[in-house]
């Protein structure tokens, strides 16, 4: 895990170049490339993940109407994703971490360099995810940093430039801790269990949040590449916002990819394969990839909450029982990483690596 195989190209170099094709490492196999009119297919032009109101959602997540919490246990079960308006995080501030990041990728090459990570934590300014020489690479670029554990936590890893950048992402990571320890208290209760039995899983206070920043520049050939390959998110509970002007991110449902249509300063939910582990797949991590196209770039910042990285994950007793046997053996969450560090983003193969042998 020392460095990457080859030498790093920056996509948004390549996209500010102008070329008219793209290079050969960006082309996908044809059975992975994006369909770009499935917007025209009118069965999927309404369809959308589902959108749930928080309104009134207190500390102990414990308020929320009946009608609401039966809707978020039907999207966890069968989209792994849903998005939530009235979270509480103020919508100036959501368009101000936005464009502190745009600001960012949008400074000198130079600077960014100064920031360029390794595979060995990955933290910084990157442009691949895995390092298998060779692979086809995804059309973004991006940055990844620590909040929790504190341990971890490196302001000099984080962008200096521009002004105030690291107050405003300090800001939002402390507002996406309140928001993400919110949402794994109604998923507990959601769950039949007691409010704090997920967190404690998660190995209580001593859980984990990073952040992933992914620009997508504009992509002259949209209908080959992808911005983001299909994967499932390793981790508990990600948070993802993004531009809702630009849509880019799709999600699998009965073998369909459908396109998310971001509400007005959202956040989009989706649960990882933490969670589909310790709720014993109950609630289940959905594949999904991000798409690109030419005319507009794409920015998402993608907050991840999740369990304590050495302490092993499986499922959670009261989900377990002869009927519904464990599925899957356990394993700490800093091992499971690993794969995805080495091999990059590839649909679900890891966690189906996990199922108990029975
Ligand atoms: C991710 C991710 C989606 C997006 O960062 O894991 O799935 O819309 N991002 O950028
Ligand atoms: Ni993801």
């Amino acid at each position: 895990l020392h460095d990457w195989p080859e030498p790093v190209i920056r996509v948004q170099s390549l996209s500010e170049s102008g070329l008219k094709s793209i290079p050969e490492r960006y082309i996908k196999p044809a059975t992975d490339r994006p369909s770009l009119n499935v917007e025209e297919d009118p069965s999927n032009m309404d369809v959308n993940i589902p959108i749930i109101d928080l309104k009134g959602l207190s500390e102990d997540g414990n308020n929320l109407p009946q009608s609401t919490m039966d809707q978020i246990s039907l999207a966890c079960r069968e989209w792994g994703f849903f998005q939530v308006v009235n979270h509480g995080v103020c919508p100036g501030f959501m368009d101000q971490v936005r464009e502190t990041w745009r600001s960012f990728f949008h400074l000198p090459m130079e600077m960014k360099q100064a920031y360029a990570n390794s595979p060995k934590t990955y933290e910084g300014y990157g442009s691949r995810l895995g390092i298998e020489k060779g692979a086809i690479l995804d059309w973004s670029d991006y940055y990844y940093l620590h909040y929790l554990p504190l341990t971890l936590k490196d302001y000099n890893k984080w962008p200096a430039p521009p002004d105030s950048c690291r107050e405003v992402i300090d800001e939002y990571g402390k507002e996406l801790v309140k928001l993400g320890g919110r949402i794994m208290k109604v998923l507990s209760i959601s769950l039949g269990l007691k409010e704090d039995r997920l967190q404690n899983a998660f190995g209580g206070d001593n859980f984990g949040a990073c952040l992933r920043v992914n620009f997508y520049p504009k992509c002259p050939q949209p209908e080959l590449a992808l911005g983001l390959s299909s994967h499932s998110d390793p981790g508990g509970l990600t948070l993802l916002l993004t531009d809702h002007q630009v849509p880019g991110l799709q999600v699998r449902k009965d073998d369909k990819w459908i396109t998310v249509k971001p509400a007005p300063h959202a956040f989009i939910v989706n649960i990882g394969d933490q969670i589909q582990v310790l709720s014993n797949a109950n609630y289940k991590s959905v594949e999904h990839r991000v798409i690109v196209n030419s005319d507009m770039e794409r920015l998402s910042l993608g907050f991840f909450y999740n369990p304590k990285s050495d302490i092993p994950i499986q499922p959670m007793e009261e989900l377990v029982s002869t009927d519904k046997p464990a599925l899957y053996s356990p394993m700490t969450f800093d091992e499971y990483r690993l794969f995805i560090r080495l091999r990059g983003p590839k649909g679900k193969s890891q966690i189906e690596s996990l199922h108990s042998p029975r």
